[in-house]
């Protein structure tokens, strides 16, 4: 079965929606197989990011996922990479649809409530990085 990892950002913590979105994977039918509400260190969410290091909003995407705790976990199902994007819908908050989470709750590109893996070598990546007691 499929494993990604997927986050609850710290705006999405902060305004009490961890609930309301583990319950979208949920209902759709995704095993929560682990989970921590966690600080961030700089040094992990570096490392997190490091594809966007040259980007202009790196600083900004930085300074954000470390600025309180976020809720992290692992999710397993068929196809699960695949389901929990689109459950989160489009990064650019404009183009995030009314039924997605981003679509439902977010305002903003940078401060976009959730993250997910993006492919199979991203979701392996990324639980060895944030479970590494896996
Ligand atoms: P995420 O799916 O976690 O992957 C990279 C993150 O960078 C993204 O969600 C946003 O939080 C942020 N991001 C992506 N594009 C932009 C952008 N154009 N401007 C600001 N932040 C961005």
């Amino acid at each position: 079965m499929e494993k990604t990892f997927a986050m609850v950002k710290p705006d999405g913590v902060q305004r009490g929606l961890v609930g309301t979105i583990l319950q979208r994977y949920e209902q759709k039918g995704l095993k929560l197989v682990a989970a921590k509400l966690m600080n961030v260190s700089r040094e992990l969410a570096e490392e997190h990011y490091r594809e966007h290091a040259s980007k202009p909003f790196f600083n900004e995407l930085i300074e954000y996922i470390t600025s309180g705790p976020v809720f992290a976990m692992v999710l397993e199902g068929e196809n699960a990479i695949k389901l929990v994007r689109l459950l989160n819908g489009a990064t650019k908050v404009e183009e995030a649809l009314p039924g997605t989470i981003r679509g439902d709750f977010a305002t903003s590109t940078t401060c976009n409530l959730v993250h997910a893996s993006d492919s199979p070598e991203s979701a392996s990546r990324e639980i060895k990085l944030w479970f590494p007691e896996l």
